[in-house]
């Protein structure tokens, strides 16, 4: 443990994006993005009842109980035992609740806490969470230092809880969930933005909360080239389907196709289609005329590699896609975010399942890039043409199973962030990862070009 105990509040250096100048100021956020998870996670996990909590709704998905005491385990592991230097609470069931020793569909069949005993144990953990929290300096070694170890540890709750967002999105029944329309559109989103060739700087160092994977800053050469201004929508999608792109091979990979007509792809997932033609989607349990305006969501990533191509495009590599996200070629500096350092706010982004759907294309126009690139943040995930591999120079940190034992595996990079993704786990630099043939994550996508340089 580290040499000093004592609370202590001295002045900090604010980090980039963090925005942080002291101590009990970082404590307080901590507070905040801790309290904010957990809320979260009660309303996915207390709006079905226990039958419905330790159901397999789909053999991609844990038991909506297995994703709450993970949470609590792995919040246990890292804040408890590792930061808090304590006695374990329940060790007798870190193998129950570790992602690798089970695969998702055989997790219901195991002896898993019930649903009252995975909230006592998520409490149990939280309460000895505040108790360290307030004596942690958050400080000294690196998984302290500026509470990584507790942004981290909200990071994963939220990611579980975008999980667990997926799983209702799954699971069959009447609705149980229920959020306000995101806003509609209040300015255009049309055409696209071209990107000067040039080095950026991709990645980042001093973020604070940043993952191992995103790390570290590096130079990237990316040659000139056009990024659609939005995410392309339900009814841009719809003239693909109409153009018979789900039976024209020329636009497939070959893996693509091949998965294609296996499983007898026709359609986004969730989307049916009436006798009269017209095309609906069911949302959490709500089943209606889809909007053409909104993002396309639930399509896989061969799916989305089609599409670009019918349209005469192709996907961004995430090099591009991040310079599109954070680069200002006025000073030649990135931010965090497309429209700067500061933290997203409901002007900026649609995040946090503050809303159960993407927004129109041009609903947020305060969250553009310096070069007008709309809803890179929030919405949908948005597939790229890039495997997920490791940055130059990176290192696993704190623990290989976050990020590196993925590493160079069939995974395609996602970016951006979606209407299911908190805040705290999204960024400019945030790096997500699937297999390409999945759809039941939030995953939509945009279109880029080549453009020669000038
Ligand atoms: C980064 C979303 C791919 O859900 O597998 C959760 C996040 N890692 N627990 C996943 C994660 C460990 C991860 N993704
Ligand atoms: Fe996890």
């Amino acid at each position: 443990m580290s040499q000093s105990r004592t609370t202590h509040s001295r002045g900090r250096v604010d980090r980039e994006g963090a925005g942080v100048t002291s101590t009990e100021e970082l404590r307080k956020k901590v507070e905040s993005v801790l309290t904010r998870s957990r809320a979260r996670s009660a309303v996915l996990t207390e709006s079905v009842d226990d039958t419905d909590l330790t159901a397999q709704h789909s053999p991609l998905m844990s038991p909506l109980v297995w994703d709450l005491a993970h949470i609590g385990n792995q919040e246990e592991f890292w804040l408890v035992r590792d930061v808090g230097g304590r006695e374990p609470v329940r060790q007798d069931i870190d193998e129950l609740y570790d992602a690798f020793k089970h695969s998702r569909s055989s997790r219901r069949s195991l002896p898993l806490l019930t649903p009252d005993e995975a909230r006592d144990y998520v409490s149990t953990v939280r309460d000895k969470v505040w108790d360290i929290l307030s004596s942690s300096p958050l400080d000294g070694r690196r998984l302290e230092r500026d509470g990584f170890a507790f942004g981290m540890v909200a990071q994963h709750e939220q990611q579980h809880d975008e999980t667990m967002l997926a799983t209702h999105q799954l699971r069959t029944g009447p609705a149980v969930l229920h959020a306000p329309r995101p806003p509609g559109p209040s300015v255009a989103a049309e055409g696209e933005a071209v990107i000067e060739g040039g080095e950026f700087s991709m990645g980042t160092t001093l973020d604070p909360w940043a993952l191992d994977n995103e790390r570290p800053a590096h130079p990237a050469y990316v040659p000139t080239f056009a990024i659609d201004i939005a995410p392309v929508t339900n009814g841009q999608y719809q003239q693909f389907i109409d153009a018979d792109g789900y039976d024209r091979p020329e636009f497939w990979s070959e893996r693509g196709w091949a998965h294609r007509t296996a499983e007898g792809l026709r359609a986004p997932q969730f989307w049916d289609r009436d006798v009269d033609g017209s095309w609906w989607r069911r949302a959490f349990g709500v089943t209606e005329p889809i909007r053409p305006n909104q993002p396309v969501v639930h399509v896989c990533f061969f799916e989305a590699e089609a599409y670009a191509k019918w349209a005469g495009k192709r996907l961004p590599t995430e090099a591009e896609w991040e310079k599109a996200a954070r680069f200002d070629p006025s000073t030649g500096t990135v931010r965090k975010y497309p429209w700067g350092d500061s933290e997203p706010t409901e002007r900026h982004a649609n995040l946090g399942q503050r809303h159960l759907e993407p927004a129109d294309v041009g609903a947020y126009p305060a969250g553009a890039s310096p070069q007008g690139v709309q809803q890179l943040i929030g919405d949908v995930w948005e597939w790229t043409s890039s495997d997920f591999g490791p940055y130059p120079g990176f290192e696993a940190f704190p623990y290989a199973e976050y990020s590196e034992v993925f590493l160079r595996g069939d995974y395609q990079v996602l970016r951006g962030g979606s209407f299911g993704t908190d805040e705290v786990a999204c960024r400019g630099t945030f790096r997500n990862w699937d297999h390409p043939i999945r759809r039941q994550i939030f995953a939509g996508f945009r279109c880029a070009r080549d453009v020669a340089d000038v």
